[in-house]
């Protein structure tokens, strides 16, 4: 991210006024704003200034805040946040802002600055010796899928090569620019697959206006359901009928619906909070058999219910001894609190077996 401040005090020009043309806009553009709402016009207005002047200067920020009675530091926060407001001189014949964001960077923009690196100059917002042309990266410019690209004041050019690039940029320098074609470089209809379609390929036996009847019946016969047709309900069902009209033109008898409704039951103050019968029930069950003995066999876990307490003590194994039915779970007598043998006096009794 860049530190994005106003240029050097040595090249700000001390005054500016919109001419006598723009003035008039930036007028009719701030009463298109509600009253009260005048700062509204801030980026038209700065935007006018850039293209009036090639770069919005200290000048200009200052005009735009008494214009609009905003304090500076506003003006000056939306002149340095976006950038698309030139704060220092740019180049007076083009000012290449190449996308850099990763779309555009796996698609090559970084060759695209190597050419702007070699034509222009060696660094980003610096002019040619001419003064002519400057470059910049920035940030996705919203036409990733035509990716690498740059934008050229307004216009954008995409589908770009280092080669095209530098023709584009040989054409802006020998003021032609007006002439080169804006958007895909290539062959490519706006953002469509650049590899040809890969869908709709048929799409004359399904629309209206380029199907000949032999082509619609092809794709009648293929299942396709034309485009007028593909929102309609599949359905015989009577309530889809597109015959009923919607509201229903009978007006409706209050005193024949209020007789014919059920009344709504009467809410029951004492039982607003309880739950249904079954669910108290057995809340009730779970409590009492908690108070007896604990969680309930089916609560627990299958090893304990089964006698078998296993856990971070790792008291006993479960291979090892189990309750005997009838009889008292042996966790927590001291058969069970008794460490087990410990593997190595097991391993060594094996060992002798053997
Ligand atoms: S990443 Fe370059 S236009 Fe979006």
């Amino acid at each position: 991210m860049t530190v994005r401040r106003l240029a050097d005090v040595e090249v700000q020009p001390p005054h500016f006024a919109f001419t006598s043309d723009n003035l008039a806009w930036a007028e009719k553009t701030i009463r298109k704003y509600p009253e009260g709402r005048e700062q509204s016009a801030v980026i038209p207005l700065l935007m006018r200034a850039q293209e009036q002047d090639g770069w919005v200067t200290r000048a200009a920020i200052e005009h735009v805040a008494a214009m609009l009675e905003m304090p500076l530091i506003r003006v000056l926060e939306v002149a340095t946040f976006y950038t698309q407001f030139q704060l220092k001189p740019v180049g007076t014949k083009a000012h290449i802002q190449v996308c850099g964001t990763t779309p555009c960077m796996l698609r090559g923009s970084e060759a695209l600055m190597d050419v702007c690196r070699s034509k222009i100059h060696h660094d980003q917002f610096h002019t040619n010796e001419a003064g002519t042309l400057s470059w910049e990266e920035v940030e996705c410019q919203g036409a990733c899928v035509n990716a690498p690209m740059i934008m050229i004041f307004k216009d954008a050019y995409e589908d770009l090569t280092p080669e095209r690039l530098s023709e584009i940029i040989d054409e802006f320098e020998a003021g032609k620019g007006d002439v080169v074609p804006t958007g895909p470089q290539t062959d490519r209809v706006f953002s469509a697959p650049a590899t040809g379609l890969t869908s709709l390929t048929d799409e004359k036996a399904v629309t209206k206006s380029g199907s000949s009847k032999p082509a619609r019946k092809a794709g009648a016969d293929a299942g396709m359901v034309a485009p007028s047709q593909a929102a309609k309900p599949k359905t015989a069902a009577p309530e889809t009928d597109p015959s009923i009209k919607s509201p229903s033109p009978v007006k409706a008898d209050q005193a024949k619906e209020r007789a014919e409704s059920v009344e709504a039951p009467k809410e029951n103050k004492a039982a607003v909070d309880k739950s249904a019968p079954e669910v108290e029930g057995e809340a009730k069950r779970r409590k009492h058999a908690d108070k007896k003995d604990g969680a309930t066999a089916e609560h627990r876990a299958p090893e304990v219910a089964e006698g078998e307490p296993i856990g971070p003590a790792g008291r006993r194994r479960p291979s090892e001894k189990k309750a005997e039915p009838g009889k008292p779970s042996p966790e927590g007598t001291d058969e069970v609190k008794k460490p087990s043998r410990s593997r190595k006096a097991k391993t060594d009794d094996e060992g002798g077996a053997k």
